[in-house]
């Protein structure tokens, strides 16, 4: 099982997605060079770099936002999803060469240290349109190291699973930052409005998608409640308990071979998955970023995570030496053709006898 673990290996579809990655920004760079060049031949071959990286960071930043959103709205973005740190790492990079253009070109000329002139080189002036801007790309630019720096899948295991994804979630204020730093360097800098009106347009994108994304999720979790909210119609459970506490969850038939349907049990969203004449309940959620456990497959007695191949055995809720990841489990029975589920989750990792079809 553990031979097609390929999720930490450098495979086919990570290269092209790295291709196509720095193929694009390349081509972005050029094509903005080339137009700042045409369309204001005044500014500088410093200036024009200095935008160019500053630009194509910040747009970077703006697809890494919003695959997130559009995976949820539709499975076709997936793909986009699969490698997603290596674009935050490109976006880190894009920021810093940014910044030291910026350092190099405004700040290294004078006795001041530079990074001390980034604070004192706009002094406070009491207006809107004077606030210092520089300072709040810098934050920025130091969060995004930060999650830079522990992308990869050694911190996210020594550092633990939810204090890694509470760092992560830094990269909304790493966003913030860069919406005040764009607006109030534009405020300053620009007597055009592109870049104010291109920060909004961005902005917009960003929050429509996650607000449509969230909306659905809340509308999902409804639709495939048992034993709470949600109805019978659409999910077939008849949100029934029995003696000991167990929920019926839906037929037998509801759930495909070899793969799963996702119920939601007080909030949490558990995957039932149908395997070898038997039914197995897991918690839905992938140890590794939080993936959708129960859209993925049972391939080689393992259930393989949709997003990058994490695999977890179905009894156990772990993954197969030597990876360490666990998720919960759940009891479950086969009773009448239906799927009863407990809604009391077993700790990561134990083994929950699998519950025979009849036949
Ligand atoms: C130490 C950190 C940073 C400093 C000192 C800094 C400084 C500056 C300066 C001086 C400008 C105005 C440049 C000009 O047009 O003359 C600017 C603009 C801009 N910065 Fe930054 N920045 C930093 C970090 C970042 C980061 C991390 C990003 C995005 C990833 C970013 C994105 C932008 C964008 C999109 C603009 C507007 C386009 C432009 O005028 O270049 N900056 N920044
Ligand atoms: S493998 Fe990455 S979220 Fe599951």
């Amino acid at each position: 099982m553990g031979v097609e673990y390929v999720s930490v290996q450098w495979n086919r579809q990570k290269k092209n997605y790295d291709a196509v990655l720095i193929g694009g920004l390349g081509a972005y760079l050029v094509i903005f060079s080339v137009l700042t060049k045409v369309r204001f031949p005044h500014v500088t071959d410093e200036i024009m770099l200095i935008r160019a990286f500053g630009t194509g960071g910040l747009l970077l930043l703006h697809v890494i936002l919003c695959i997130g959103p559009l995976c949820r709205l539709n499975s076709k973005f997936l793909p986009l999803l699969y490698n997603r740190r290596h674009a935050g790492v490109t976006c880190f990079l894009l920021g810093l060469i940014h910044a030291a253009l910026v350092v190099i070109t405004y700040h290294a000329g004078s006795d001041t240290n530079p990074i001390l002139s980034i604070f004192v080189s706009s002094p406070l002036t009491g207006s809107v349109a004077g606030v210092p801007f520089q300072p709040f790309g810098l934050f920025a630019l130091t969060l995004l190291f930060l999650m830079a720096a522990t992308s990869h899948d050694f911190w996210l295991a020594n550092l633990s699973a939810p204090v890694w994804k509470s760092l992560h979630m830094l990269v909304y204020v790493a966003y913030a930052l860069l919406v005040l730093h764009v607006t109030f360097g534009a405020l300053q800098g620009e007597a055009s409005p592109v870049y104010v009106v291109s920060m909004a347009v961005g902005l917009a994108t960003v929050l429509t998608l996650h607000i449509a994304a969230a909306r659905g999720e809340v509308a999902l979790d409804d639709e495939i409640a048992i034993g709470g909210r949600g109805g019978d119609e659409d999910n077939s459970a008849r949100s029934e308990i029995d003696a000991d506490g167990f929920l019926d969850a839906c037929a037998v038939a509801d759930i495909p071979e070899d793969r799963a349907r996702i119920i939601c049990l007080s909030g949490e969203r558990v995957a039932i998955f149908k395997y070898d004449g038997k039914i197995s309940a897991l918690s839905n959620v992938c140890q590794h970023q939080n993936g959708p456990l129960g859209e993925g497959r049972i391939i080689s007695g393992c259930v393989i995570c949709p997003w990058h191949g994490y695999q977890y055995v179905p009894e156990t809720g772990a993954s197969p030496p030597p990876f360490v990841e666990r998720v919960p489990t759940f009891n479950v029975r086969v009773r009448d053709g239906r799927v009863l589920v407990h809604p009391k989750p077993n700790p990561a990792g134990a083994k929950a006898e699998p519950a025979l079809i009849e036949r």
